[in-house]
């Protein structure tokens, strides 16, 4: 069962870095043609100059900072529309993920983070649903959330609840637009091996906890930002024609439940 997306256009944000190149990558080897947002304008063109050497005419990108959508959703869209035609796919997964104690965290870090995590993705959602609607488009739309959707983590309260919103908005839309054949879906990483992941880990402490991380994961390792990609490109696709408004949590096992070692043989 190989999975195509060619003559389809596919909208992904946060594309210049982590998982979002790795989803772009995903779609880009699927045939689809590829728009890349993210308003790091500088490695979004080194991305962009990296995978239009491989896949030359089927990437373009579009710098916009997201938690700006409302505004931006619309122009993105109507530029991948003109580019390459009706919008057959989004996916959000432009966030950040800041560590902050709850007593420590101000008004203005958990606006930063909310205006992307959760309005960043709503309002692309939003201009992308729209798009399909009016080109009559039974499109898909994925969300990236995290196992912070589910299961509570100190340090991040803003982050957990930002993914937590993801998860519901994903049920609420999948509700809401299913009558236009319109699909929404989410996928929740674990911890994924990403450029900013290894350039953290330049201490003996950030060494450690990586470590103790790991062993959290009942498969014992990170996951690679290509093994996002193939599940958010199943989900988009027609072979999950059925599928729609769920949370599939890609995190080798860490949200299944708790590993006694010392109970294994
Ligand atoms: N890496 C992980 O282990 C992990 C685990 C669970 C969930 N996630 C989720 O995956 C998604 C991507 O994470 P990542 O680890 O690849 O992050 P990353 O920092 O490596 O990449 C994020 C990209 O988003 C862009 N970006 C940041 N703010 C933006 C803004 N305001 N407007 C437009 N673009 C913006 C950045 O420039 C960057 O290219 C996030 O939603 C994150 O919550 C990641």
């Amino acid at each position: 069962m190989e999975i195509r997306f060619d003559h389809q256009t596919v909208i992904v944000t946060g594309a210049a870095a982590g998982v979002g190149k790795g989803i772009s990558q995903g779609f880009l080897e699927a045939g689809a043609k590829v728009l890349l947002v993210d308003y790091n304008e500088k490695l979004l063109g080194d991305t962009h100059r990296e995978l239009a050497g491989k896949f030359a005419g089927n990437v373009a990108m579009f710098t916009a900072d997201l938690r700006q959508a409302a505004v931006a959703g619309s122009r993105i869209v109507a530029f991948a529309n003109e580019k390459f035609g009706p919008v057959n796919v989004l996916v959000n997964n432009a966030g950040i993920y800041p560590s902050k104690l709850a007593l420590e965290i101000s008004e203005t870090d958990w606006d930063m983070l909310f205006d992307l995590n959760v309005k960043g993705y709503f309002f692309m959602a939003q201009a992308a649903a729209q798009n399909m609607i009016d080109n009559d488009i039974k499109g898909s739309i994925v969300n990236i959330s995290s196992t912070a959707s589910i299961t509570a983590r100190p340090g991040v309260v803003h982050y957990c609840s930002s993914k937590a919103a993801v998860k519901m908005m994903t049920q609420v839309l999948a509700l809401e637009w299913a009558q236009f054949g319109i699909r929404v879906n989410a996928v929740g990483p674990g911890l994924i091996e990403t450029e900013a992941l290894l350039d953290s880990l330049d201490t003996d402490t950030a060494k450690q906890e990586h470590r103790e991380k790991i062993a959290m994961c009942p498969l014992n390792r990170v996951g690679l930002p290509s093994e996002i990609a193939e599940s958010v490109v199943f989900l988009a696709s027609s072979h999950a024609a059925f599928v729609t408004g769920q949370n599939l949590l890609a995190d080798g096992g860490y949200t299944a439940g708790r590993v006694f070692k010392s109970i294994l043989k």
